[in-house]
C-alpha cells in the first residue's frame, strides 16, 4: 500500500485551470500585506487576549504574542516555500498531496476543519457577545443568557447585562448559529467580499486597535501591570465553566505565558493566506518573505501594544468575571470615562470585522472539502454544486450544522482550544515536511526558499509543539480523537475511492463559481 503516493502536478494544474480563472501575477508587497492583515486581525484580539491574560498569563500576555509570532514567523516561511512549490492557488492540502503524498495531505485536509470550521464557530461565538453587547448599547435589551450561552456555562458575574442572572445555565447561544446561518446563505449565493468591502474593514479594524492603543495608553493603571505574571498564589477564580487556580502548572509564571501563547495564537491564524497567494505574487522570491513578515511585525507590534494598554485597563481577573464578555467594551467602558463613545464605535465594527473572518473562514472550510472531494477522498457530495449559482451548497449546508454544533453548544474557550491546538499540529507537519523535502527531493523548483532551513524549520517546528504541550491532556485527547476519527474515514473510506490511487481523473461536474474561488 502506497500510502505517500503523490498526486502528479500536471493533473494539478490541469484541474486547475479548468475550475479557477487563470491567476495574475498582480499582487506587490503592499497587496500581501493588507491581504494579510485582514485575514489576521479577529476575535483572537478581541476576545481570545483577555481569555489567556485572565486564566494564564495575567498582564505577560504581551510575552505570549511574541512567542506565538515567532511560531508563526518561521512556520510561515515553511508555508510560503511549500506554496511556493507548486504554482497554482491551493491550500495546505493541495500542496502537501503533490509533495508528502496522499496519507499526510488527508491528515493535513482533515486537520484543517479544525482551523477553519471550528475557527468559524469561535469567532461567531465572540460575535454572538458584542451582539448582546450592541443591543444592550444601543437598545437597552439582551437576549437572556440562557440563549447566548453553552450548556456548559453558568453566569457568574453581578455586574453588566448579566447581573440579574447570576447562576443561570446556558442552553444554545442563538445569534451564533444565526450569524453562521446569514453567512452560510450569503456564501451559497456566491456572495465573495468585494475588495472594497475588505479594504474597509481591515482599515476599520486597524483603526479601533490604533485608537484604543492611542487613546487608552493614558488610562492605564501601573498597580494592574504588577506583578507583571501570574503569581502561583494568585488563588482561584469561579468562571462561567468551573474554577480557575492560578495554583495549576499552565496557569502562572513562565509556564502560563506559554499556555497563554497557545490562546493567542488564534489571533495569527489566517496569515497562512499570504502563502496562499504565492503563484499570484509579482516576485515571489522577494516579496513572500516581506510580506509575511511585514504583515506578521506589523501585527505583533499592535497586539502587543493593545495587550498591554487592555491589561493595564482593568485587572486581569476582572477577564474571567464581569469582563469575560465584549471584554475590550468592558475594559473601555470601565476604564475610560468619557469614552463610551469608542465602546460602542468598537462594538459595532467588531460585527462587521468578525463577520468577514467567518466569511473567509466557511468558505475556505468548503473550499478545501470540494477539492479532496473531486479527489474521491471524501464523499461527491461535498462537490455538487448548487445548479444556479455554482457554489458547493451542500457542503455549506453541512458545515452549517456542523459549525453551528459548536458554535451553539459549546464554550468559546474549549472550541477556541481546538482551533490553535489543530493549527499548531498543521504548522508542525509544514516545517518537517519542508526540512525533509528539501534533503528527498533537493531539485523541485522552489520560487521561494525558506532561509537557513536547517535552523527555521526544526526551531519552527519546536516552538510550535511547545505551544502544543502547554494545552494540556484534555486539548491533546480532543486532537487525537479527531485524527483517530480522520484515519477510520481514511482507511475505511478515502483509500478505496481514491482517484489519484485508482488512476482515475475525474472532471468536476462544471466550473464552480469563480467568486468562490477567490
Ligand atoms: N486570526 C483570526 C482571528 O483572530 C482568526 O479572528
Amino acid at each position: 500500500m502506497k500510502l505517500f503516493i503523490k498526486k502528479p502536478i500536471q493533473q494539478l494544474m490541469a484541474a486547475s485551470a479548468e475550475t479557477e480563472k487563470s491567476l495574475k501575477r498582480t499582487l506587490g508587497v503592499g497587496s500581501l500585506i493588507a491581504l494579510g492583515i485582514g485575514a489576521i486581525i479577529g476575535a483572537g484580539i478581541f476576545v481570545r487576549t483577555a481569555a489567556a491574560a485572565g486564566e494564564h498569563a495575567g498582564p505577560a500576555v504581551t510575552i505570549s504574542f511574541l512567542i506565538a509570532a515567532a511560531g508563526c514567523a518561521l512556520a510561515g516561511l515553511c508555508y510560503a516555500e511549500f506554496a511556493s512549490m507548486i504554482p497554482i492557488a491551493g491550500s495546505a492540502y493541495t500542496y502537501s498531496y503533490a509533495t508528502m503524498g496522499e496519507f499526510i495531505a488527508w491528515i493535513i485536509g482533515w486537520d484543517l476543519v479544525l482551523e477553519y470550521a471550528l475557527g468559524a464557530a469561535t469567532v461567531s461565538i465572540g460575535w454572538s457577545q458584542y451582539f448582546n453587547e450592541f443591543l444592550s448599547t444601543f437598545f437597552n435589551f439582551h437576549i437572556p443568557y440562557q440563549w447566548t450561552h453553552s450548556f456548559f456555562e453558568v453566569s457568574n458575574t453581578t455586574a453588566g447585562m448579566y447581573a440579574a442572572e447570576l447562576g443561570t445555565r446556558g442552553l444554545i447561544n442563538l445569534p451564533a448559529i444565526f450569524i453562521v446561518l446569514v453567512l452560510t446563505l450569503l456564501l451559497i449565493r456566491g456572495t465573495a467580499e468585494s475588495a472594497l468591502v475588505n479594504n474597509i474593514i481591515v482599515i476599520v479594524k486597524v483603526a479601533i486597535v490604533l485608537m484604543i492603543i492611542g487613546l487608552g495608553w493614558s488610562f492605564i493603571n501601573p498597580a494592574f501591570h504588577t506583578p507583571y505574571m501570574i503569581p502561583a498564589d494568585a488563588g482561584t477564580v469561579k468562571v462561567s465553566t468551573g474554577v480557575v487556580d492560578y495554583g495549576d502548572t499552565f496557569n502562572h509564571g513562565w509556564l502560563g505565558v506559554l499556555r497563554g501563547a497557545s490562546v493567542v495564537f488564534f489571533a495569527f491564524i489566517g496569515f497562512d493566506a499570504v502563502s496562499t497567494a504565492a503563484q499570484e505574487a509579482k516576485n515571489p522570491q522577494r516579496d513572500m518573505p516581506k510580506g509575511i513578515l511585514i504583515s506578521l511585525v506589523f501585527c505583533t507590534a499592535l497586539y502587543i501594544l493593545f495587550s498591554h494598554v487592555l491589561t493595564g485597563l482593568v485587572s486581569y481577573k476582572d477577564f474571567l468575571i464581569q469582563g469575560k464578555e465584549a471584554s475590550v467594551s468592558y475594559a473601555i467602558k470601565t476604564a475610560m470615562p468619557g469614552y463610551g463613545w469608542l465602546a460602542s464605535f468598537v462594538t459595532v465594527s467588531i460585527l462587521a470585522g468578525f463577520s468577514s473572518v467567518i466569511l473567509v473562514m466557511l468558505m475556505g472550510q468548503t473550499r478545501v472539502f470540494y477539492t479532496m472531494s473531486t479527489d474521491g477522498l471524501i464523499p461527491k457530495v461535498f462537490s455538487k454544486l448548487h445548479p444556479k449559482f455554482r457554489t458547493p451548497y451542500k457542503s455549506q449546508w453541512l458545515f452549517f450544522v456542523f459549525v453551528s454544533l459548536f458554535a451553539g453548544f459549546i464554550p468559546d474557550k474549549y472550541v477556541g482550544d481546538m482551533v490553535s491546538i489543530g493549527t499548531l499540529f498543521a504548522f508542525v507537519l509544514v516545517c518537517i515536511g519542508i526540512f525533509i523535502l528539501r534533503r528527498t527531493d533537493p531539485d523541485i523548483k522552489r520560487p521561494f526558499q525558506t532561509p537557513a532551513y536547517m535552523i527555521v524549520c526544526p526551531l519552527g517546528a519546536v516552538i510550535c509543539l511547545c505551544m502544543i504541550a502547554s494545552e494540556g491532556w484534555e486539548n491533546w485527547a480532543r486532537l487525537i480523537v479527531w485524527l483517530l476519527i480522520g484515519f477510520i474515514i481514511y482507511f475505511g473510506y478515502s483509500i478505496k475511492r481514491s482517484h489519484v490511487r485508482h488512476g482515475k481523473v475525474e472532471a468536476a461536474e462544471d466550473p464552480i463559481n469563480p467568486k468562490f474561488m477567490e
